[in-house]
């Protein structure tokens, strides 16, 4: 007995020392925590427990049988943050790089079935050299479990994934599933090829950091959503993150206290949108202004800017905001906003999020950039996502809503529940100086009448009367008084019960 005791103080021992104090230092060095370091950082204190501290790979090539770390370079188990449970694997890069052995796969598998079975989320450390390469096809093997996993969990219980370190190869396929990716600045980086690949193939010369580091994927690709200064800001933020998000797919999104009134009118709204229809102005504010306690988690900040997707609360609820963002390119939809809201929309109907869609949209972005990009196809994806999602869906028309772009933006046709217009909403085909252009053709020459016909149509479309005759806007109401009636609708909407036909899945326009 007590030499088994021994054996297990001595295995647990060799575990927590993970690769040696040399490689932990240099693990250091980089500014990188180690693994049990971040999951210190991420979860509340004394809550973690971990699983498969013992488990050695058994590959017996390369010299490995004598090169056995308990544990295998990942360290899973779960615990709670903030109260509530959530699953982990950290990648460990001191014991073999952090590669992937077939049982080190195994154990990422083993957290992921956990995560399900109880329906909890799932977060994934990643800080890897990729596969392992004494182990050849085994690894592989071991990838493709995770990756089936991934697949199986997407829609069930919320997958985040950290990248933390290298990330690169076929390995960046399973964050490329998960939910949301979160990302290091300078210290990690995904490729599906590095740089020397890239160099020999394309003739390019390039560093990790700019093909693959987290400035290039959260404002050039769009892979990644957030980038941290450091590993204890990314895992501070992804605490405040996983707070927002509901467990899993059949519960409804957390309840926290607030303390923020459901009936405040927030008076300087009323000025937020400027005279002249073409001056820009700034719709995070309106996001910022309604929501409670002014506490927004906004997704993908530096890419497709013209759209913003992030999450709140309102009277404690977790909500998902989509706003089209006039300060940059006018808030038109084009092929990465269109990818970008179209993701989150999804996001949210998968995990019972209630939507609010802030509308501000002078149409698509024309040419031949975007056509030949497939904005059609990409511009569908939006619309297909707004148009099957069955979570209560809100929608305020703060100024423009022209031609198919209303349409997509959670109208009333796509079974938006409630739809309201700013006064200051212009509800048309399209602006009035370019409806004017076309259907007074014969007149373009002529100034004057072009002006006085540019009146006339701005007179008669651009404002929220017609559609508010129709049925297709609920009420105009004060923008002072936004927060007010979201809170009440999202009240009204809590129990709202919509079922899309059977089918085994969609055919979503990808
Ligand atoms: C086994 C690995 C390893 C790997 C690193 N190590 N990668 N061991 N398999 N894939 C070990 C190193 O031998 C070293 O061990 C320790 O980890 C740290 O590595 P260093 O090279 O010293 O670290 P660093 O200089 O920081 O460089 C990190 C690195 C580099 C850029 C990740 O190690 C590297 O290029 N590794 C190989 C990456 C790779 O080609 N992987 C396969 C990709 S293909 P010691 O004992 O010295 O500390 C792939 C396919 C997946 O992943 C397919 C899925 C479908």
């Amino acid at each position: 007995m007590s030499n088994i005791q021994q054996q297990l103080d001595d295995r647990r021992e060799a575990a927590l020392a993970g690769g040696g104090s040399r490689r932990i230092e240099a693990q250091h060095s980089k500014g990188k925590l180690t693994a049990r370091e971040r999951l210190d950082v991420f979860f509340d204190k004394d809550t973690f427990e971990e699983w498969d501290m013992f488990v050695e790979h058994d590959c017996n090539d390369f010299g490995m049988q004598e090169n056995k770390i308990p544990g295998d370079g990942v360290v899973i188990g779960c615990g709670t943050v903030n109260g509530r449970l959530v699953f982990a694997f950290s990648q460990d890069f001191t014991v073999f790089g952090g590669s992937l052995s077939a049982a080190h796969a195994r154990k990422i598998c083993k957290v992921m079935d956990k995560a399900m079975l109880v329906g909890a989320p799932i977060v994934g450390i990643n800080d890897s050299g990729g596969a392992r390469i004494q182990e050849g096809v085994n690894s592989l093997a071991g990838y493709a479990d995770v990756f089936q996993k991934n697949v199986l969990a997407s829609g069930v219980v919320p997958q985040i994934s950290m990248i933390m370190g290298p990330c690169a190869g076929g390995a960046v396929y399973s964050p490329a599933m998960t939910d949301f990716i979160f990302m290091v600045r300078d210290n990690s980086y995904m490729f599906v090829t590095g740089p020397e690949v890239v160099k020999t193939v394309t003739q390019e010369d390039v560093t990790q950091e700019e093909l693959g580091g987290a400035t290039t994927h959260t404002s050039k690709s769009g892979v990644a959503d957030v980038a941290f200064d450091n590993d204890i800001e990314a895992l501070l933020q992804l605490r405040r993150f996983v707070d927002f998000l509901p467990p899993n797919n059949r519960e409804k999104p957390p309840f926290r206290p607030h303390f923020d009134d459901a009936d405040r009118s927030e008076p300087s709204l009323n000025t937020l949108v400027p005279e002249n229809p073409n001056v820009p102005y700034d719709i995070r504010e309106l996001i910022v202004k309604v929501v409670d306690e002014s506490d927004f988690f906004e997704l993908q900040p530096d890419y497709a800017a013209n759209i913003i997707t992030g999450f709140g609360r309102m009277q404690g609820s977790t909500v998902g905001f989509v706003a089209n963002q006039p300060m940059v390119l006018a808030g038109c939809l084009d092929i990465a906003s269109s990818r970008k809201a179209a993701r989150f929309v999804r996001f949210c109907d998968a995990f019972n999020i209630p939507i609010v869609t802030f509308v501000d949209v002078p149409g698509f972005l024309p040419g031949t950039a975007q056509e030949y990009g497939g904005i059609i196809k990409h511009g569908a994806k939006l619309l297909f996502a707004y148009a099957e999602a069955t979570v209560p869906k809100i929608t305020v028309i703060t100024r423009k809503a022209y031609g198919g772009a209303y349409d997509v933006m959670s109208s009333k046709h796509l079974r938006g529940d409630i739809n309201y217009a700013w006064p200051s909403a212009e509800i048309a085909v399209m602006g009035p100086k370019g409806a004017v252009e076309i259907i007074f053709r014969a007149d373009r020459n002529d100034e004057d009448k072009i002006q006085q016909r540019t009146e006339e149509y701005r007179e008669k479309f651009a404002n929220p009367l017609i559609a508010a005759g129709k049925g297709f806007i609920d009420d105009v109401i004060e923008p002072a008084e936004t927060r007010r009636r979201l809170c009440r609708d999202l009240a009204m909407l809590r129990n709202k019960d919509l079922t899309n036909p059977w089918k085994k899945h969609d055919n979503l326009p990808l």
